[in-house]
């Protein structure tokens, strides 16, 4: 594919490019990028695939972002939006209600890890960020109304990453995120991590992690700051942003079980890998499923990822402390607080699971993942690891000494997307880490396209 692609609505594609050039402002984009790898205009989305205004087709595989699950345009999303829309399209949630934030809820904290009984509120925001900001506030303001206002502190781990409001970035243990800001954002706790090249997807049914040397510090760490600290943030089974790393369900779980024995709230963002990422609903089930986190963070695929949508499910019985006088009121608003028409687009996002993309779909899918992953990593020397977590494949690779003294720092994630696109394919590697994140409707020759494409492009970029 050659990019700028010619516009089909009769304009000049060049003049396309010109003109988001000079107004746009893309995000996680260098201005230098736009020359280099100008935006892709994109006329519609369909299925796993996005089609640009030439009508090239582009397998979509990490979902834009880990949002979109069923895959584009699905008629029971588009239909539930479209109802939802022409009977309630907004109505500010406070003071006011409606069916879809209601049954959305309800649904949610049905299925989340211990069902009804570890769940008993669902607080709604419209991003990642914004639910992590809630979560952490919440927390926060809980114990100053339940008598144990020294606990202040917040717990995270290494390498984490939580989104880029100040709350959330501040919390992001990710050092390329933060740098710029160091001086806005309040300290934090750092905890270490296990960080294992590769990992298979049958290390999910093991303990793994559990009696990592990282994982005793990190208990050590929490423990001596018990009596200070308010909450824990951890990203469940994956750390997406920080290059796919998965630290062993098994760390998860002895994180959770320590916090909690020290009465340390457990905030998880399952943002990127709730909604079957990992092969099960919540990236949590993995663990005892009744260890249910404190605050359980969801977005991205929660409105099936088409729209903005972000909950918080909180634990049953924390509400209490803010009820009794006025001022234990928790003081957080957002202007599109539970949207009735994303609202209705989690609904029947949810609904899909258990029609299209039940459990052994996802297993299936995810041994399909496996072979094809394993077939590209076998392919090149210049993969050398892989790493699998149900539907979220990474494989890591090394260019040759000298690659990047020649081409430039942050070069590398930027040809090797570049080379996808150009096979009709959306990587966006994480630095050295390509991974993968599709849409569940994928099928055997999308699958197919995709490994191929993965293999070529290394091999265009980093030779065999
Ligand atoms: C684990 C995790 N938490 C939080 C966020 C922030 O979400 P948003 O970009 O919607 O603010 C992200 C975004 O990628 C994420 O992956």
């Amino acid at each position: 594919m050659t990019r700028p692609v010619p516009d089909q609505s009769g304009r000049d594609a060049a003049d396309w490019v010109r003109r988001d050039s000079e107004l746009l402002w893309h995000p996680a984009t260098h201005f230098r990028d736009l020359q280099l790898s100008p935006p892709l205009p994109i006329r519609a989305a369909r299925g796993a695939y996005l089609e640009t205004s030439s009508g090239e087709r582009i397998l979509d595989a990490i979902s834009s972002w880990w949002t979109c699950l069923h895959g584009h345009g699905h008629p029971r999303i588009v239909e539930a939006i479209s109802a939802q829309a022409a009977r309630l399209d907004h109505v500010m949630f406070a003071g006011f209600s409606h069916e879809p934030a209601l049954e959305l809820a309800e649904a949610l904290v049905e299925k989340a890890p211990g069902g009804r009984g570890s769940y008993g509120r669902v607080f709604y925001a419209d991003c990642g960020s914004a639910a992590i900001e809630v979560a952490l506030k919440m927390s926060f303001q809980y114990r100053q109304q339940t008598g144990e206002p020294q606990r202040q502190g917040l717990a995270t781990l290494t390498n984490s990453y939580h989104g880029e409001t100040l709350g959330a970035l501040a919390v992001s243990g990710n050092r390329a995120y933060r740098e710029q800001f160091g001086p806005l954002l309040f300290p934090v706790i750092e905890l270490p991590v296990p960080s294992y090249a590769e990992h298979a997807n049958q290390d999910l049914l093991r303990d793994r992690g559990a009696d990592a040397e990282e994982t005793q510090r990190a208990i050590q760490l929490l423990e001596e700051h018990r009596d200070h600290l308010t909450a824990l943030l951890v990203e469940p089974l994956i750390q997406c942003a920080g290059r796919m790393v998965m630290p062993g369900v098994g760390f998860y779980r002895a994180l959770v079980e320590a916090a909690q024995r020290l009465g340390i709230h457990v905030i998880a963002d399952e943002i990127a890998v709730g909604f079957g990422r990992t092969g099960k609903l919540f990236a949590t089930e993995w663990t005892d499923p009744k260890v249910a986190p404190d605050f359980l963070c969801l977005s991205k695929g929660l409105s099936g990822g088409v729209l903005p949508l972000s909950a918080v499910l909180i634990r049953n019985g924390l509400d209490e402390a803010f009820k009794g006088d006025p001022s234990r009121t928790f003081l957080h608003s957002h202007t599109f607080t539970a949207n009735p028409i994303t609202c209705s687009a989690g609904l029947a996002s949810l609904k899909l699971f258990d029609d299209e993309h039940p459990a052994e779909h996802l297993s299936a899918l995810a041994s399909r993942l496996d072979v094809l992953s394993r077939q590209v990593a076998e392919a090149s020397l210049h993969v050398v690891a892989r790493r699998q977590a149900g539907l979220v494949v990474a494989l890591e690779v090394q260019p040759d000494a000298g690659w990047e003294s020649r081409l430039g720092p942050g070069r590398l994630s930027l040809e090797l997307r570049t080379a996808a696109l150009d096979r009709g394919v959306l990587l966006r590697p994480l630095h050295d880490t390509v991974y993968w994140m599709p849409p569940y409707c994928v099928d055997d020759a999308d699958l197919q396209l995709l490994a191929e494409a993965t293999s070529d492009s290394i091999r265009t970029v980093l030779g065999r």
